[in-house]
């Protein structure tokens, strides 16, 4: 039997391309840090038997129709890049890497709100700009984290483990899902509240949801209405879960008092105006961005394509309707 050939969209760990060496022929379509083109990874696909690829590539149901691999392995957690409903049809299993980035994320989603709260990136800014002449009893005056309300948006692995860290902090939790979670409830004592409630009374709104119809514009002008003006806004979920221009706007209009930005509405463009504002972090799609996470998520993607491999159904599939159709 010839080798499994696998196309890898753009560079990933080594630990990930040396898991793949050992059992199929692979290629990488590109080692800059940069999205592929619809024609580069038509390109490819030829002759290939599995797809690893990132979140920056979109793969459409024209490309899933016009190749022949048998699973898409999606090294990232969310998967809105992929048309899965597409793949479903065409009977092509579809993985993502959850659990592994969990806590790395967290991490990161408490950083922009320390940052938020505290106004680091703009100190920053201020300290290299030469302005940082003498300590000041008023200057740059954040808000306190311990003692106030976050607001989680999504209780899953992610959005729990974000709690956690704020109860650490000596937060009072509550947030908001499709179903309340028992467990986070007895873990973190979080209260589950209404949408408007979340937003009317948390001090940061951390959010938490994958990309869906549902969550498209989930925080928008309504919701900043909601807000206090001396609330903040972290998002290391998916950029279109925020009506960006709103957010512009209740910024400018101190409607809340800041916002952590790790991901935005058209990726990698950043909605004009919002990086003269002093009261937002932006950081470039980094909330699972450790040495050792990006490691795990990329062996974890080779794991899924080996399974396919062995005939076994992948670890981490979220199109299960592939399988039972095959019955
Ligand atoms: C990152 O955004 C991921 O979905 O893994």
């Amino acid at each position: 039997m010839s080798q499994f050939k696998v196309f890898v969209t753009r560079e990933i760990p080594r630990a990930g391309l040396d898991l793949l060496g050992t059992r199929c022929e692979f290629t990488v379509g590109s080692y800059e840090e940069k999205p592929l083109a619809e024609a580069e990874i038509r390109n490819g696909l030829k002759g290939a038997d599995a797809l690893l690829c990132l979140l920056t590539e979109r793969i459409t149901r024209e490309i899933l129709s016009d190749c022949h691999v048998k699973i898409v392995a999606n090294a990232a957690v969310g998967y809105d890049n992929i048309d899965v409903k597409a793949a479903t049809e065409l009977g092509i299993p579809v993985t993502n890497t959850p659990g592994v980035l969990t806590e790395t994320t967290a991490d990161f989603a408490f950083s922009l709100l320390m940052s938020s709260a505290r106004r680091i990136a703009e100190a920053d800014r201020f300290v290299r700009a030469g302005k940082f002449t003498g300590w000041g009893m008023m200057m740059l005056l954040g808000n306190d984290v311990y003692g106030k309300t976050l607001g989680i948006v999504g209780m899953g692995r992610i959005g729990r483990a974000v709690a956690k860290r704020g109860k650490g902090f000596g937060m009072k939790i509550v947030y908001t899902d499709q179903a309340r979670n028992p467990e986070a409830e007895a873990e973190l004592g979080a209260e589950f509240v209404s949408k408007e409630t979340l937003f009317r009374s948390a001090d940061f709104v951390s959010l938490h949801v994958p990309l869906t119809p549902e969550t498209r514009h989930f925080v928008g002008a309504a919701e900043f209405a909601l807000m206090k003006p001396t609330s903040h806004l972290i998002n290391t979920a998916r950029g279109p879960v925020v009506d960006e221009q709103a957010l512009l706007q209740a910024l400018k209009d101190r409607k809340i008092a800041g916002a952590g930005l790790d991901v935005y509405e058209r990726e990698p463009q950043v909605t004009a105006g919002l990086m003269e504002l002093d009261n937002v972090t932006l950081a470039p799609h980094l909330a699972s961005a450790s040495v050792e996470t990006r490691s795990r998520m990329a062996t974890m993607a080779v794991e899924n394509i080996f399974a396919v491999m062995d005939g076994r159904r992948p670890p981490n599939l979220v199109n299960p309707d592939v399988y039972a159709a095959r019955g």
